[in-house]
C-alpha cells in the first residue's frame, strides 16, 4: 500500500494526537471538562488533540483552510483545500473510560473529500483512504460487507439527544430497523461507525444531526471500500443536511427506504 505524501502527513498528525489521547485516557478522572450544550462535552484532551493535529497539518500545508470541531474555522489562502478535523470523536465514551473513540482527519479539495484518516489509539486501528486508491485498516484492504437483506445485518445508529433533532422520527425508524435487522448497535463515535461500515463490521449505519468533522473522513473510506453513503434523502449534500445513511448498495437502499417511510401522526 503506497500512501501519498499528504496522506502521510494526515497519518502522522492522527497518530501524534492519538498518543496524547491515550495518555489522557489513562488519567481521565483528572481532566477538566466543560459542557458546550445538552450532552455535548469538551475536555482538555479534546483541546490538546486538536492543537496537535492543527500544528502538524498547518506546518505541512500552511495555506490550507482548517475546520476543527473545537476552534474557529481558518479560511485558507489557498482557496482549494481544507482540512476537516474531529480531534476526539466519541468524547462521551472517552470520559466514561470506554475505549471507542478516534481522531478523524479529512482533506477536502474544491469541495470534495479526497482523503481520510481515522485512528483509534485504544485499539491501534488506523483507517486510511484516498480517492481512487482504496481504503485500508492498517495494511489490510477494506471492502464493505456483502449481506443483501436487513434480516442478516447488524446496523449501527446514533441516538439523538432528547429535545434535539427529530426524536420522534428516530424512534419510528429504530422500531422499523429493530423489527427487520439481525441486530442494532449504538457505539457512540460516528467516525468509527463509518469506518466499521467500510471494514464490513457494521452492515449499515444511519444518524442525524452530524457535523462535517464527524463524517468527512468516513465518507471517503466508505466510498473507497465499495460502499454507498448519502444523506437521508439520498443526496450527497451530507454536510448541509447533517444526516447520513451508509452501507453496501442493497443495505444503503433498504435503510433509505426505512428512513423515508411516513411517520404516523399519532
Ligand atoms: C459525537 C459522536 C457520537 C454522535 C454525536 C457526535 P463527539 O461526536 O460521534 O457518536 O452520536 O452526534 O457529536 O462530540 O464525541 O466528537
Ligand atoms: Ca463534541
Ligand atoms: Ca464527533
Ligand atoms: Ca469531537
Amino acid at each position: 500500500m503506497a500512501r501519498s505524501a499528504l496522506l502521510n502527513v494526515m497519518v502522522q498528525a492522527a497518530v501524534k494526537a492519538g498518543k496524547s489521547l491515550s495518555r489522557d485516557f489513562g488519567e481521565v478522572q483528572n481532566l477538566q471538562v466543560s459542557v458546550k450544550g445538552p450532552s455535548d462535552f469538551v475536555s482538555q484532551a479534546d483541546l490538546k488533540a486538536e492543537k496537535i493535529v492543527h500544528d502538524e497539518l498547518m506546518k505541512a500545508r500552511p495555506t490550507y483552510g482548517f475546520l476543527g470541531e473545537e476552534s474557529e474555522e481558518i479560511i485558507g489562502t489557498d482557496g482549494a483545500h481544507r482540512w476537516i478535523v474531529d480531534p476526539l470523536d466519541g468524547t462521551t465514551n472517552f470520559l466514561h473510560g470506554i475505549p471507542q473513540f478516534a481522531v478523524s482527519i479529512a482533506l477536502e479539495r474544491n469541495g470534495e473529500v479526497v482523503a481520510g484518516v481515522i485512528f483509534n489509539p485504544a485499539t491501534d486501528e488506523l483507517y486510511t483512504a484516498e480517492r481512487g486508491g482504496g481504503a485500508f485498516l492498517n495494511d489490510r484492504r477494506l471492502r464493505v460487507a456483502s449481506r443483501r437483506v436487513l434480516s442478516d445485518c447488524v446496523i449501527g445508529c446514533g441516538v439523538p439527544h432528547l429535545g434535539r433533532g427529530n426524536h420522534g422520527k428516530f424512534l419510528v425508524e429504530l422500531r422499523h430497523v429493530m423489527g427487520e435487522a439481525a441486530g442494532i448497535r449504538r457505539m457512540g463515535a460516528a467516525a468509527l461507525d463509518l469506518a466499521y461500515v467500510a471494514a464490513g463490521r457494521l452492515d449499515g449505519f444511519w444518524e442525524v444531526e452530524l457535523s462535517p468533522w464527524d463524517v468527512a473522513a468516513g465518507l471517503v473510506l466508505i466510498r473507497e471500500a465499495g460502499g454507498f453513503i448519502s444523506d437521508m434523502k439520498g443526496s450527497t449534500n451530507i454536510f448541509e443536511s447533517r444526516s447520513v445513511v451508509a452501507g453496501n448498495e442493497h443495505i444503503h437502499k433498504a435503510l433509505l427506504e426505512v428512513a423515508n417511510r411516513p411517520v404516523p401522526t399519532r
